[in-house]
């Protein structure tokens, strides 16, 4: 007999425990899995969380490189993702190898690599700094003044960076197929039908979209701006299981999700591959599980430890 949804929450609790087991979701997971975990938050907020368990194994509910970085910092545990094909797209446009290729062409530049938390290890171990879109304004302003910045693998954050900072850095041309939908016509017709709503958007958004929204942050942010904001309707332009955590913490206000020209589904189909059943699974049978070589973890932690350090 299949096991119900109430049945299944139930033994993934009780799961939990046996396993002396941490799950951590991003803000990006369908409810149900939101639901359970021991914590939501932003890929900050999760590295954080990540840094500091005391928990035998760590069910990463979020996709690959979130999972990657949970193993980077605890080499010791066991970390499972429920869905071990839940990729990103930032994280695909650009491989360790064509860095390291477009590195060493490159070597009279000497470049201060910053990478977006969203990449992989293997770009990680190449990198000077990670940052995250809560703290990357903070971490460029920290990189050293007489060096040249390449920052990977998101020209839209990055390009977003330097309208904050006011410092130039050569950006990898990588996007998130999510973010880069939604336009500014769909986003300005959305304002004409909520003339009083506050626009929120995340930096992974383009210059056309992010000039038309009241504020730019990471998915944390977006709960406490919506919070002590004096508005009660918000446009919420980023992927849509954000709604779900905005309305659950936020009850009193109204979200709206921010439209595509097609619809208002912002799906990254790369979070939503996990559900409950594939978190009961991994769970239970402790796979599948991240690895990743030895040398490349101890690189990549390096650039991860200065981040967690600089943002403290
Ligand atoms: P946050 O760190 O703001 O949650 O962003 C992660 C992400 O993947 C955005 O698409
Ligand atoms: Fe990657 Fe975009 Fe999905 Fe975030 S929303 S995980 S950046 S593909």
């Amino acid at each position: 007999m299949p096991i119900t949804g109430l049945d299944l929450a139930e033994e993934i609790r009780a799961l939990k425990k046996e396993r002396r087991a941490v799950v951590l979701a991003h803000n990006y997971q369908v409810k149900e899995i939101q639901e359970i975990a021991d914590f939501v938050g932003d890929s900050l907020g999760l590295s954080y969380q990540a840094a500091k368990t005391d928990a035998d194994v760590i069910a990463f509910c979020g996709v690959h490189f979130m999972g990657e970085t949970a193993k980077i910092l605890n080499p010791g545990k066991r970390v499972v993702l429920p869905d071990l094909d839940a990729g990103c797209s930032l994280s695909e446009s650009c491989p360790a190898d064509e860095l390291a290729a477009h590195l060493e062409a490159r070597r009279d530049k000497n470049y201060y690599v910053v990478a977006y938390i969203n990449c992989s290890a293997g770009v990680k171990a190449l990198s000077d700094v990670i940052c995250t879109s809560g703290n990357a304004v903070r971490i460029v302003e920290a990189v050293p003044k007489d060096r040249h910045i390449l920052f990977v693998p998101d020209q839209n954050l990055g390009a977003w960076v330097t309208e904050q900072t006011g410092r130039q850095m050569d950006l990898w041309k990588g996007n998130c197929y999510v973010h880069v939908e939604f336009t500014r016509n769909a986003i300005e017709r959305v304002k004409f039908e909520w003339p009083d709503a506050v626009v929120v958007a995340h930096p992974e958004c383009t210059y056309a979209v992010r000039i038309l929204a009241d504020e730019v942050c990471s998915t944390e942010k977006m709960i406490s701006y919506c919070r002590d904001s004096s508005a009660d309707t918000f446009i919420i332009v980023t992927e849509s299981g954000m709604l779900h955590r905005l309305r659950r913490e936020i009850p009193g206000k109204t979200f709206i999700p921010g439209p595509t020209d097609h619809c208002a589904c912002a799906d990254c189909r790369f979070m939503k591959m996990n559900t409950l059943e594939k978190l009961h699974s991994a769970l239970l049978h402790l796979e599948p599980e991240i690895v990743i070589p030895e040398a490349v973890r101890a690189r990549a932690e390096l650039p991860i430890r200065r981040m967690l350090e600089l943002s403290a």
